[in-house]
């Protein structure tokens, strides 16, 4: 296992984004149930949250919620909804403390009213800060938000705001749920499941993926520093040769 020390600081990645898997197994595997293997999660959430502010990772975006998981059973989303109101609630002065800012990206009008009041209560309370923006990924779906995009930039067409030859990558960016973001640069799934799950397909174009067996609620700080590491030792040639990038 890694530890901090192996980490160059110079060559952090700017954007790092998680998706959270394995927290039903966890609890299974256990014999409990998949709630508590999402309460379990939110530890795993905290510590992750303060290692990257620690570690200087300007920013961190979690898959808290997708807009498939409304397909689950009631008692679990409502489970999940609650628990995002607690840990808002619970967490905004770890968020102080490290000067973190809460961002949300995702169909926010479909959270119930109580998750939607908190989660804006503490982006408003945190506003200010700098060191890091937390962005919570809620009701989130790649291709919701690539559709929404296009009928904007389409309504923009019709009635003559911006003509189809001016449509570059430049303003699809500025349309999308992340336009105050930077690209992805390392992407890490848990639980041993490798894919993208609809999660910010436009955004990981040129992110390194990192996956780990780990289950969400065992992943530490550890775990973390070792996908750093390992996204250190990687070579990102953006389509170029090894020649261009080194020169
Ligand atoms: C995936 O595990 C996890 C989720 C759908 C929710 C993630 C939520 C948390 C970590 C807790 C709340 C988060 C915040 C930000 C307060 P899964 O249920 O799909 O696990 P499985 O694949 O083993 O069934």
């Amino acid at each position: 296992m890694e530890v901090e020390a192996n980490i160059n600081s110079e060559k952090l990645p700017q954007h790092v984004a998680i998706i959270m898997d394995g927290n039903g197994r966890w609890a299974k595997q256990k014999g409990l149930f998949r709630t508590i293997g999402h309460e379990n999660g939110t530890k795993a959430v905290k510590e992750t949250v303060e290692s990257c502010a620690r570690l200087g990772i300007p920013y961190l975006t979690l898959y808290a919620f997708s807009t498939e998981n409304w397909n689950r059973p009631k008692l679990e989303v409502d489970t999940l909804m609650k628990l995002l109101v607690s840990s808002l609630k619970k967490e905004i002065s770890t968020l102080q403390e490290n000067d973190i800012k809460l961002h949300a990206i995702g169909n926010l009008d479909a959270l119930p009213g109580k998750a939607k009041r908190e989660l804006q209560d503490v982006i408003d309370k945190t506003k200010n800060n700098t060191r890091m923006t937390l962005t919570l990924a809620l009701s989130y779906g790649s291709r919701e938000e690539l559709t929404k995009t296009i009928q904007e930039i389409s309504l923009k067409v019709k009635n003559n705001l911006i003509s189809p030859s001016s449509i570059d990558e430049s303003v699809i960016n500025n349309h999308l749920y992340t336009r105050d973001l930077p690209d992805v640069d390392l992407l890490i799934r848990t639980s041993g499941e490798q894919r993208i799950s609809n999660f910010l397909l436009w955004q990981i174009a040129y992110a390194e993926l990192h996956f780990t067996e780990t289950f969400w609620p065992d992943f530490t700080k550890n775990h973390l520093f070792e996908a750093i590491v390992n996204y250190q030792n990687r070579e990102r040639r953006f389509g170029k040769t090894s020649e261009q990038i080194e020169n």
